[in-house]
């Protein structure tokens, strides 16, 4: 009786569940996304990440241009996503300057842009950025966040 009044139930939530990205995903599912999330990308970059490159600051000046061609359409150019079609993505695409993302390490970040996220709208560029370009990338993104206050680094 209750195996048959839990099929019930399932079959309801199924048939209400549809696959509308109108709407932003709700607190729970974020929370658990991202807890998934965060850890497969820990694991997956704990090795094999390449060296990176030396000069820090040609590297933020090589990443900001490439920031602006492979990035901005989404993250916009300061990183908090305001571009329509970041915001219509589901899940809505992340603020680079806020705690969780900046929490990440190096590697992670070097992971991410280089793998991309499935199930997300995050594209991977490993196969048309060489690994220097995606440290230049992750150098610019540790900039993100003091822009704004200092208004005109890394330009
Ligand atoms: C086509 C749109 C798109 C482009 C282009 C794009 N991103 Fe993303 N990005 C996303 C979306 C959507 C997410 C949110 C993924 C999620 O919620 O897990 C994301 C998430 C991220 C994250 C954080 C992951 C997290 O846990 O929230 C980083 C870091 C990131 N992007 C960096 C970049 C960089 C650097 C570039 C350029 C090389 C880039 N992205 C280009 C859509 C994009």
């Amino acid at each position: 009786m209750l195996f048959v009044l839990l099929v019930v139930l399932i079959m309801i939530a199924l048939m209400r569940f549809n696959l509308t990205a109108l709407h932003e995903p709700g607190p729970t599912e974020t929370r658990l996304a991202n807890l998934f999330k965060h850890y497969f990308i820990y694991r997956a970059s704990r090795h094999g990440i390449p060296p990176r490159p030396k000069d820090t600051k040609a590297s933020i000046e090589r990443g900001g241009s490439h920031y602006g061609l492979d990035c901005s359409v989404c993250h916009a150019d300061d990183g908090r996503s305001q571009r329509p079609l970041g915001q219509w993505m589901y899940p809505r695409t992340s603020d680079l300057t806020n705690k969780r993302v900046q929490s990440y390490s190096d590697q992670e970040l070097f992971w991410i842009i280089q793998n991309g996220i499935r199930y997300t709208g995050m594209p991977a560029f490993g196969d048309i950025e060489s690994p220097d370009r995606v440290w230049d990338l992750v150098n610019y993104v540790r900039t993100l966040p003091g822009d704004s206050q200092k208004g005109d680094s890394a330009k």
